[in-house]
């Protein structure tokens, strides 16, 4: 099967300390794959070498059949990439309605476009937040305008980093029950996120990382008849 991304042996590095030894992955069209891994072991890292937001030093990224390897984020925003950053960075100084539409592109002209209706369908609660600064958002409206922005760029692969951090639990539920939706309508997606549980049954495949190298790559299933793995590699 053609990969949507792959990740080969990729290396990174901050300065003079490498972080990322060897991480492979492959995500396929319309799959939602997890990355899972202790804190501090390299997720997020990884996240931003795929997105151009830190350079590699080694193997290579193709996304869609071409290698990215160091473009900008700005490039593969255009390609198709749409982001949930970390700490969702939304712009606090924009309304609601003013960070959607700023991130609003119909790449490809799609016949159904993310709108920001359907963003607003998607997520009833951002309908009354509208007109509200960034800045007057609780986390979880946060983290749905986040989703939202990202889908406007209308994205053939929405990378979420720590979907749900932070976040209470009914509102944990709004962002894996839109998870769940999206992955339904084919969209591919790769997923960082502490609830295995919800990884595990909306998942397809995943991939462990430890200290900067993909130690395992499997299905939900192989996942959970190896219990072992959760005590190898996920819990503290
Ligand atoms: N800007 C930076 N400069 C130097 N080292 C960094 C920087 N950001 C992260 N690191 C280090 O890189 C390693 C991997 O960090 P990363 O944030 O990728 O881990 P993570 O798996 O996302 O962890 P978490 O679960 O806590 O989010 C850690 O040892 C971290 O201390
Ligand atoms: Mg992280």
């Amino acid at each position: 099967m053609d990969s949507l991304l792959r990740l080969e042996a990729v290396q990174a590095s901050y300065g003079q300390s490498r972080i990322l030894f060897d991480i492979s992955l492959t995500i396929g069209t319309g799959e939602m794959v997890g990355l899972l891994g202790r804190n501090g072991m390299g997720k997020t890292t990884t996240v931003r070498a795929i997105t151009g937001q830190l350079a590699t030093t080694g193997g290579d990224i193709v996304f869609k059949g071409r290698s990215v390897r160091n473009l900008p984020s700005h490039l593969l925003g255009r390609m198709g990439m749409g982001l949930v950053p970390e700490g969702r960075r939304i712009f606090p100084n924009l309304t609601v309605r003013e960070n959607l539409v700023a991130a609003a592109a119909n790449r490809s002209g799609r016949s159904e476009p993310w709108t920001l209706d359907r963003v607003l369908a998607l997520f009833p609660r951002l309908s009354e937040r509208l007109g509200n600064w960034g800045s007057q958002l609780s986390g979880g409206e946060q983290q749905m305008l986040a989703v939202g922005r990202a889908l406007m760029i209308n994205p053939d692969l929405l990378i979420l980093d720590e979907a749900t951090e932070g976040l209470a639990p009914i509102v944990r539920d709004v962002i894996w029950n839109a998870l769940r939706q999206l992955k339904s309508e084919g969209l591919a997606i790769l997923v960082i996120d502490r609830n295995l549980r919800q990884m595990m049954d909306v998942g397809d495949r995943h991939h462990i990382i430890e200290k900067g190298r993909t130690v395992w790559s499997g299905s939900s299933a192989a996942f959970s008849s190896e219990p072992t793995l959760k005590g190898r590699f996920l819990s503290v």
